[in-house]
């Protein structure tokens, strides 16, 4: 079932020829098109909050722009679409937050074990620019690439064909990991044996047994139908994720001076929207899994916490990076 477009050279030419994302032709008037690129199916909220971010921005600049939406990975895997923006083949996209790790190593703040709490938590960081802020324009001048918020990934967890009650439960068994060093470390610690992997390989790596587990939130473990060919997904709860909205930063200086605070103003009830539709999105995927015969196991977490909770000492090591966890772990409320 499981389907993956690769970006084929002809493709990736296509899109940077096609009038630099002008459609219409000559007499027709023109209409501005920004390509966004997704790796989550049109079921996801991910998806649902775009769609109608999309149509609202048209609604407001009187139908002179148009997002296009380009899901399931169909342009490529986040590294590949981190390429496309910087040469402005792609103009938005959600990334995960892991990728941006591999460009500028401050980011792995926000990807180790234990940084958040909670989504709200996550959220309040997310909106404090005085601790976030520096960070998300970090690669603007050096990569073109600018971070103008993000959407939660929830609790992460982990899922086999066997419930992962502790570490001892995790020894040999490869768990995909998203690809970055954090990530690597992390299932480590927590026993297991990491294998990176793009999110659009994980389904059929899972059905070919390449794989033993991998781990994400019920939401994609729903979309992505992992549920299927791993059907125990069990509460590690050990990383809040957070996939950010990567924009190409010379299409935002391109958009004309009124267009810019319209975009601005879209995307973050975008944000809102998300966020709202994320709480719902979960409880409707565990009774989807749960309908297809999967099951969820609570467990206790202590030992892995006791594994986790060093990381971020260890990883963390200059000091832009403590700070931004230390300013980060100043507004949790626990
Ligand atoms: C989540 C996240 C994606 C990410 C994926 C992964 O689904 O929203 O952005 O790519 O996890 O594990 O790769």
């Amino acid at each position: 079932m499981h389907r993956r477009t690769l970006l084929t050279a002809g493709l990736a030419a296509a899109l940077a020829g096609s009038l630099a994302g002008c459609a219409g032709g000559p007499g027709t008037g023109s209409k501005r098109i920004l390509r966004l690129a997704l790796n989550q199916t049109e079921t996801h909220p991910s998806f649902l909050a775009l769609d109608a971010f999309s149509k609202s921005f048209e609604a407001a600049t009187d139908g002179e722009f148009l997002i296009d939406i380009f899901a399931n990975e169909v342009l490529g895997a986040q590294q590949e679409i981190l390429n496309l923006q910087r040469n402005n083949i792609v103009d938005l996209a959600i990334i995960s937050s892991t990728q941006l790790e591999n460009i500028n190593q401050d980011f792995r703040v926000f990807n180790v074990p234990r940084v958040f709490d909670d989504v709200d938590h996550q959220m309040r960081v997310v909106r404090d620019e005085s601790i976030s802020g520096d960070l998300f324009r970090s690669l603007q001048q050096s990569n073109n690439l600018l971070v103008i918020g993000a959407f939660t990934q929830g609790e992460r967890n982990i899922y086999a064909k066997r419930a992962v009650t502790s570490p001892d439960d995790m020894r040999g068994l490869k768990v995909r990991v998203q690809e970055s060093p954090v990530m690597l470390r992390m299932i480590e610690a927590m026993g297991g044996s990491p294998t990176p992997m793009a999110f659009g390989e994980v389904y059929t790596a899972l059905q070919a047994g390449v794989l033993d587990g991998a781990e994400n939130n019920e939401v994609s473990y729903w979309t992505q139908k992992h549920y299927e060919v791993a059907p125990v997904y069990s509460y590690t709860k050990h990383l809040v994720g957070i996939d950010y909205m990567v924009a190409s930063a010379s299409m935002l200086d391109d958009l004309p001076a009124e267009v810019r605070p319209i975009f601005d103003a879209e995307w973050a009830r975008c944000m809102e929207h998300f966020t709202e539709l994320w709480g719902q999105s979960t409880q409707e995927a565990i009774d989807g899994c749960t309908a297809g015969g999967a099951t969820f196991e609570e467990i206790d977490t202590a030992a892995f916490d006791e594994r986790l909770t060093p990381l971020a000492e260890s990883l963390l090591t200059s000091d832009v990076q403590k700070s931004i966890y230390e300013r980060t772990r100043e507004v949790s409320t626990s």
